[in-house]
């Protein structure tokens, strides 16, 4: 993962504020948490700073922020810097996309979804490529795993996907025609890949037929009458039991049975 920075100082536009409907939603995001505890609100007027601004948040958009929730601008730095969410240098118009480069993924072929973008848009992450519609960036698990390899772009995750894929990707979102989100080879959700494989045969879950009740009672009658009887003060007081008669419980096992390690 790279190291995160704030853009350089000649990218930085000098000042920031919400539109007003923007503005009103990150009070009511306020509003949502005690007082003294706006602080918590942070990440969702972050991302909306975000979305208002390119699909990037500015330094002067952090001290917006900050000053907001009533909190130090490092603190808000530091919830900018720390997740990858969120963009601090301009990313491409059309799609910023962010592939997971983390284990499965890349056990998976993200190195060709990586290599596509190298050749598509940039070699170096976080460069816009020539039009300055396109970014991309190797990121750590965005939680798809199980649809590897997978890459984010805005909020949405396009998984399964391969060098082909990806190709048609790029190009639906160049067309402002993105593919649908999700699994790219038609699975369901995080299902099997080619469809269900538990839970499919109708006739695997039948049951053993149910006894009527009835035809139980005189077997529980029979059963009781055949119990030997109890005294009264054999019930109260069991009969003492012979010594070592429990002491399967209080000794170790003999070892007969058990297999030693192999030799
Ligand atoms: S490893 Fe790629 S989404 Fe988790």
């Amino acid at each position: 993962m790279a190291v995160r920075r704030l853009a350089p100082k000649e990218l930085q536009p000098a000042t920031f504020s919400f539109t007003p409907e923007n503005h009103a939603w990150a009070l009511q995001q306020m509003e949502k948490y005690p007082p003294g505890r706006q602080a918590s609100a942070v990440i969702a007027i972050l991302w909306r700073a975000q979305e208002q601004h390119a699909g990037w948040v500015s330094e002067a958009a952090l001290r917006v922020v900050a000053e907001m929730l009533s909190m130090p601008y490092i603190r808000v730095l530091e919830v900018a810097t720390f997740y990858t969410m969120f963009q601090l240098q301009p990313v491409g118009k059309k799609a910023h996309i962010q592939v997971c480069g983390t284990t499965p993924c890349m056990l998976r072929g993200a190195g060709d979804l990586i290599d596509v973008c190298q050749h598509r848009i940039h070699h170096d992450p976080f460069h816009l490529s020539d039009d300055g519609d396109f970014s991309w960036e190797e990121v750590e698990c965005l939680g798809a795993c199980v649809n590897a390899p997978m890459a984010m772009i805005w909020s949405d995750t396009y998984e399964d996907l391969t060098r082909d894929s990806m190709n048609k990707l790029i190009d639906g979102f160049a067309a402002g025609t993105p593919p649908k989100p999700g699994s790219q080879i038609g699975r369901q959700f995080a299902a099997p890949e080619g469809g269900a494989r538990t839970l499919v045969g109708g006739g695997a879950m039948t049951r053993p037929p149910v006894e009527p009740e009835a035809s139980k009672e005189p077997a529980l009658a029979d059963a009781d009458a055949k119990k030997p009887t109890q005294s009264a003060s054999e019930r109260e007081s069991p009969a003492p039991k012979a010594p070592g008669a429990d002491a399967s419980k209080n000794n170790p096992p003999t070892g007969a049975g058990l297999k030693g390690p192999a030799k």
